[in-house]
């Protein structure tokens, strides 16, 4: 059903090397002329021209599977046909309307509150700020606190919240917070229920306490804490870049019913792992928690438009009108993109298409990680994968060379895939929704091969 959205189904190289001579060019160029703040073309190095559903071209020709997506935006493939012919010619049509309505926004909202887990149905309000991710970060944390009166941010190790100074503040990464302070005061860090390379050593399963959740809860009750009463908590369901780190089954009920016992807001940063990326709207919704407020950006605009927005309870509408603004707020391209884009998702079924295929690429990562000794662990949800790397399973020691290794050898071979982690020793996929079975399994056979051919570098 999927497979006329891609240009192909399996990965081509036709030059001797990749990148090859057109992109090396390229890249030469861009050298040149930008700022040496550029990132994934150094991981990366190849200069796209094309692209259709999950599969993308370069410069010279060779085709590759993407398993990144533009950083997990792409949730519906590049160039969706069907959205794209439907977004029509803007010919006199407004393209960016500030914040005035307009039916293209009304329908945009009534759409996507239709779409809501039925428990937050009618109950909540959409702020829309500017266009990228952070700005809702922004926009939830000034809220919380203009609603509480009080300062203090609780978020989480190995968060990340985008890199605006608000959103930098609360995002844990030492490598982008160290060059920029001071960052905004009244931040503490919990720690995150990440089982594998657990915070509190509690890394034997079935020996888990949540001791993560005592030592959370005492942050908050202990009267000698040295935490100020905290406005409110931002978490990701799922942690996103710092590994696909999915916290135990109870975790975030938990830390969700102590915050609530203590009057702290609960934010819950959905950008990376909402719209539908885990199978659901929200990977909240994997939980029985609900949030106060919830920032969405990359996947709701549709195929890549930039949108972002926080929704949050009606009860904190309480801010001045002008409180958060921004001239990119009303981009009527990505809010008509983002109304087809819930409308296919439903026609298609594709929650229910996350689920078939993520199962299917979960259990062929598992067989991988039984093969090879320096895949420490395997997670996933729905469509959001991480695979962790180590030295080898027993020391359990992050081994960012080998996932940059592999992460080569997927690209010279027909794959793009991310890196993350706490200890840049995950590899990420994160694919359009909208991959055939074929597309899954031909990415996981190049995967393999990366892996099978660093094996025997290691042993050689
Ligand atoms: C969970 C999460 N929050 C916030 C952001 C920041 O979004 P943006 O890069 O659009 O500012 C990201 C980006 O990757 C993210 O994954």
């Amino acid at each position: 059903m999927f497979k006329r959205y891609h240009f192909t189904e399996n990965a081509r190289i036709i030059t001797l090397k990749v990148p090859g001579p057109q992109s090396k060019k390229l890249l030469r160029k861009q050298e040149k002329y930008e700022s040496k703040n550029r990132s994934y073309p150094r991981l990366i190095p190849i200069a796209f021209d094309k692209a259709r559903g999950a599969t993308v071209t370069d410069e010279d020709g060779n085709t590759f599977l993407d398993f990144f997506s533009g950083c997990g935006v792409f949730n519906l493939g590049h160039n969706n046909p069907d959205i794209l012919k439907k977004l029509g010619f803007f010919e006199d049509n407004i393209i960016q309307a500030v914040d005035f309505p307009t039916k293209t926004k009304i329908n945009f909202m009534e759409k996507l509150f239709s779409v809501l887990p039925k428990k937050m149905r009618g109950n909540y309000k959409i702020n829309f700020g500017g266009p990228t991710g952070s700005d809702a970060v922004e926009a939830a944390i000034k809220l919380a606190r203009i609603k509480t009166g009080k300062n203090v941010i609780l978020s989480f190790q190995g968060s990340y919240h985008g890199m605006t100074t608000g959103a930098l503040s609360v995002t844990s990464k030492l490598f982008h917070r160290n060059p920029a302070p001071p960052l905004i005061p009244g931040i503490h860090f919990m720690p995150y229920c990440s089982p594998y390379r657990c915070p509190m050593g509690t890394n034997e399963s079935g020996k888990c306490k949540f001791e993560c959740i005592n030592y959370f809860q005492n942050s908050l009750e202990n009267p000698h804490s040295g935490i100020d009463k905290p406005a409110a908590l931002i978490l990701e369901p799922i942690q996103g870049e710092g590994g696909t780190y999915i916290p135990k089954d109870g975790w975030v009920e938990k830390i969700v019913s102590i915050a609530r016992k203590n009057h702290i807001l609960v934010i819950f940063d959905e950008i990376q792992t909402g719209f539908y990326r885990t199978g659901k709207l929200f990977a909240f919704e994997h939980t029985d928690a609900i949030p106060d407020i919830i920032t969405m950006s990359k996947g709701i605009g549709g195929i890549g438009f930039p949108l972002s927005l926080i929704l949050y309870k009606k009860e904190l509408d309480i801010w001045k009108p002008g409180t958060h603004i921004g001239t990119f707020r009303g981009n009527q391209i990505a809010m008509r993109a983002g109304i087809l884009a819930i409308k296919m998702v439903k026609d298609l079924k594709i929650e229910a298409h996350v689920k078939k295929i993520g199962k299917l690429m979960k259990d062929k990562l598992k067989e991988l990680q039984n093969e090879f000794n320096f895949i420490g662990e395997v997670r996933s949800e729905g469509m959001i994968f991480g695979v962790e790397y180590v030295k080898n399973r027993q020391s359990k020691e992050p081994s960012e060379e080998i996932a940059k290794k592999i992460l080569r050898q997927c690209y010279e071979n027909g794959l793009i895939v991310e890196l993350g982690g706490y200890y840049n020793n995950v590899i990420r996929f994160l694919p359009p929704l909208i991959i055939t079975r074929s597309m899954a399994l031909n990415g996981l056979v190049i995967f393999k091969k990366a892996n099978e051919n660093i094996k025997n570098k290691i042993s050689a």
